[in-house]
């Protein structure tokens, strides 16, 4: 018996598994709603010889997926993918996103960008009006990352955001490292009036690698709800 919250995350990614077809190379997210997709994913590879290749987004999900049966190949073996079907922390009406909760915006961002299509798999408490109130993660290289981090606060003057408190993540008392070793700031921001030009401005910072706003990558969002309503949104 499931929570009504893993009801929802699962009912959403048992949805997803209905645009998965033999032969396809996918893009696996990161994340408790990802990891139910990748349970379906197993199931179906186990019990009706679904036939697919899976490039996950995190060390988290390549052992998940390897556990279900599910074929695990790199990026650069697949190139390009088909579909990639993973969670997010907020979404918008234009299906833009925040990811990156779990730590993993970069390598889920790079494999969501070489897929043709990204359906998102959530529960409807991520839906939003405006991206913000998470507060929004963006990866920093540990060398220099307080002089990044400045880069960052004094980059958010005059900028269309709400407040603007910058942390870095912990791990208990050492920084949070990424599968890729660097650090994570998330910055506290309540409002994102222009998400696209903040993307831009923070990824032009030196030391930060990547932030956490997925704007136009994703194409389907797919939300479940505690008493196993689906709505697909497109
Ligand atoms: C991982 O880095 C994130 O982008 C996740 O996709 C996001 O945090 C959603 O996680 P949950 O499905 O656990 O809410």
């Amino acid at each position: 018996d499931l929570s009504p919250i893993d009801k929802a995350k699962y009912v959403a990614a048992k949805r997803a598994c209905d645009y998965v077809e033999s032969g396809m190379k996918l893009g696996l997210g990161t994340g408790s709603t990802a990891a139910w997709l990748v349970r379906c994913l197993g199931e179906l590879v186990r019990d009706e010889g679904l036939k697919i290749k899976g490039v996950p987004t995190s060390t988290r999900t390549a052992q998940l997926a390897r556990d279900v049966g599910i074929e695990v190949i790199s990026l650069d073996e697949a190139r390009w993918l088909d579909l990639t079907i993973d969670g997010a922390d907020e979404y918008d009406g234009a299906l833009n996103l925040i990811k990156g909760g779990g730590g993993a915006l970069l390598q889920e961002k790079i494999v969501a960008t070489a897929s043709d299509q990204m359906i998102v798999i959530a529960d409807a408490s991520k839906k939003v009006e405006t991206l913000g109130a998470f507060p929004l993660p963006i990866e920093v290289i540990p060398f220099g990352w307080q002089t990044s981090k400045a880069l960052v606060e004094e980059a958010l003057v005059g900028m269309d955001v709400m407040g603007a408190t910058t942390s870095l993540r912990m791990n208990g008392q050492a920084p949070f490292i990424t599968d890729e070793g660097n650090h994570i700031l998330d910055l506290h921001l309540n409002r994102i009036g222009n998400a696209r030009q903040l993307s831009l401005v923070l990824n032009q910072i030196p030391g930060i690698v990547e932030n956490g706003l997925f704007i136009d990558i994703c194409d389907i969002v797919i939300t479940g709800y505690g008493d196993g309503r689906v709505e697909v949104h497109d």
